[in-house]
């Protein structure tokens, strides 16, 4: 028999903090689920938004037309290929230790497009990207704390890969404490030249696959701090991967509201200390 993942799942909610532990422990059982993919056989496909004929939605979260915006470099591969891949791999590490230099506007362009850049204009409800996604859905958008980026203004942004650009949401007192506290007071999450903080949109991924989203989604996510990782080692800086944040401290950072989008990853980036 299909598992109950609805019920499991309310049991879950609405059960007290000491009936999570122990072997039969309900959150075990649903979070093991999760890994799996056993809910595929669960799935009414037919029903999906998608099969029904509903509009796919948007590629990226929609911008409106009087926003501020700033144009990025064009993303140019070859001119930040300086290192080959295999070293890239090899050298790479989580560092969380950053030097005081300014990430360069290039910089910053040629990050941003390999972790979420386009390599097509959008057809058909979707656009292929420098990372793979499932069902090309790409559920995803990136914020940035920026503190020292040549030529922007410190605050919170957003990237709108369509574009090529970044869009300026908000410039909050004390940008550098906000982001460490949105990390769990992880304190080098403030310390770096910008921190990538990813959102996810669960619909894009639920318009294809329903209740088969999640799963997919965390996969996708890895692809994209991996991508940032290796970029990383190529301009001599460093990243580290952040997934123990504080949920509500980090939607409120970039402006999420927890429901139809909240914050799913985070990653600080600063050029390497000298060694
Ligand atoms: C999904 C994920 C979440 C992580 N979360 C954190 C984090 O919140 N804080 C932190 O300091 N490191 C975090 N890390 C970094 C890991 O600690 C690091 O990758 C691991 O120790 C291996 O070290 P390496 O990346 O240098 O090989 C995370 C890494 C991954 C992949």
């Amino acid at each position: 028999m299909a598992y109950d993942y609805q019920a499991e799942a309310w049991k879950v909610m609405t059960s007290g903090r000491t009936q999570r532990r122990g072997s039969g422990c309900p959150m075990k059982k649903q979070g093991r689920y999760f890994l799996k993919d056993s809910i595929r056989r669960t799935v009414d496909f037919s029903m999906t938004d998608q099969n029904k004929g509903v509009e796919p939605p948007p590629v990226q979260k929609p911008c409106p037309q009087e926003a501020a915006r700033v144009d990025l470099p064009e993303p140019d591969p070859g001119w930040q290929g300086k290192i080959p891949l295999a070293d890239a791999m090899a050298r790479r590490e989580s560092r969380r230790k950053y030097g005081k230099e300014y990430l360069s506007l290039e910089e910053l362009s040629f990050l941003l497009w390999a972790t979420q850049g386009l390599k097509g204009a959008p057809s058909g409800g979707h656009a292929f990207r420098t990372v793979p996604s499932a069902g090309c859905r790409h559920a995803f958008e990136t914020y940035l704390a920026v503190f020292r980026v040549k030529g922007l203004e410190k605050g919170i942004y957003r990237y709108l890969p369509v574009e090529h650009q970044l869009t300026a949401i908000s410039r909050p007192a004390g940008i550098e404490r906000l982001t460490i506290g949105a990390a769990l007071n992880q304190k080098f999450a403030g310390s770096g030249a910008a921190t990538f903080i990813w959102t996810s949109i669960p619909y894009r991924m639920e318009w294809r696959y329903g209740e088969a989203a999640y799963k997919v989604i965390a996969l996708d996510a890895g692809h994209i701090c991996q991508n940032l990782y290796l970029a990383c080692e190529a301009i001599e800086a460093g990243t580290c991967a952040i997934a123990a944040y504080d949920q509500e401290k980090a939607d409120a950072l970039v402006g999420a509201d927890g429901e139809e989008e909240f914050v799913i990853y985070m990653a600080p980036v600063g050029k390497r200390e000298p060694q």
